[in-house]
């Protein structure tokens, strides 16, 4: 399926504050993932703006973009709130590259470990953390982070937790 962006002129970079709107827009577009507030990807874009990261084409567009934050408790874990790709960008790695691009950001700062939740029917999802995973020679450990009855009431599918790491082999 992937056959590589890496020839496309795509820029990788921290978000900064004029990319709220535009990461609203993108986030809405790309079901199942939850929008939220613009004043959330507005924080997002700025304070956790070094745990995150945006696709940027050539002509300005954004195509992708991956918030994050470091674990309070755990600063040696990346946890991935939302990745999103604009449907005119999936299936070319660009996912992939985008969750490589902010590990190789954040290893110098002592990133080790990779954390998110997804739900069980999301097989992009599952297909690109597991790439990213076999890239970095690391594990990829899956277990109940929310539940469907227990935090959720019912409302929602069960949120798995995908574990990985360590991250110690520097992404190509
Ligand atoms: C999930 C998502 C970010 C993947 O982006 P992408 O750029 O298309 O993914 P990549 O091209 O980097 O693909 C990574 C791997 O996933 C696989 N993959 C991608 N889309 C897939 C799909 N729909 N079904 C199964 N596998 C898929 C690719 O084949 C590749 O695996 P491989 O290297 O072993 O061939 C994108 O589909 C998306 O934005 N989905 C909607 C939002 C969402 O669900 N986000 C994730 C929530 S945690």
């Amino acid at each position: 399926m992937s056959s590589g962006t890496a020839s496309l002129d795509i820029e990788f970079r921290q978000p900064t504050a004029e990319d709220g709107a535009a990461l609203h827009r993108l986030i809405a577009a790309c079901p199942p993932l939850d929008t939220n507030s613009t004043y959330c990807n507005l924080i997002q874009c700025s304070h956790f703006a070094g745990s995150s990261v945006v696709a940027q084409s050539g002509d300005g567009r954004l195509l992708g973009a991956i918030t994050g934050h470091l674990i309070p408790e755990r600063p040696n874990t990346l946890f991935v709130w939302q990745v999103a790709v604009h449907t005119d960008a999936r299936g070319h790695g660009l996912g992939v590259r985008m969750l490589e691009a902010l590990v190789k950001r954040l290893q110098p700062h002592g990133v080790e470990y990779m954390e998110t939740t997804v739900t069980d029917d999301n097989h992009a999802s599952w297909a690109m953390f597991g790439r990213l995973a076999d890239n970095a020679g690391a594990e990829l450990h899956r277990s109940v982070f929310f539940d469907r009855d227990r935090h959720f009431e019912g409302a929602h599918d069960t949120e798995f937790l995908a574990r990985i790491g360590p991250l110690t082999a520097t992404a190509p």
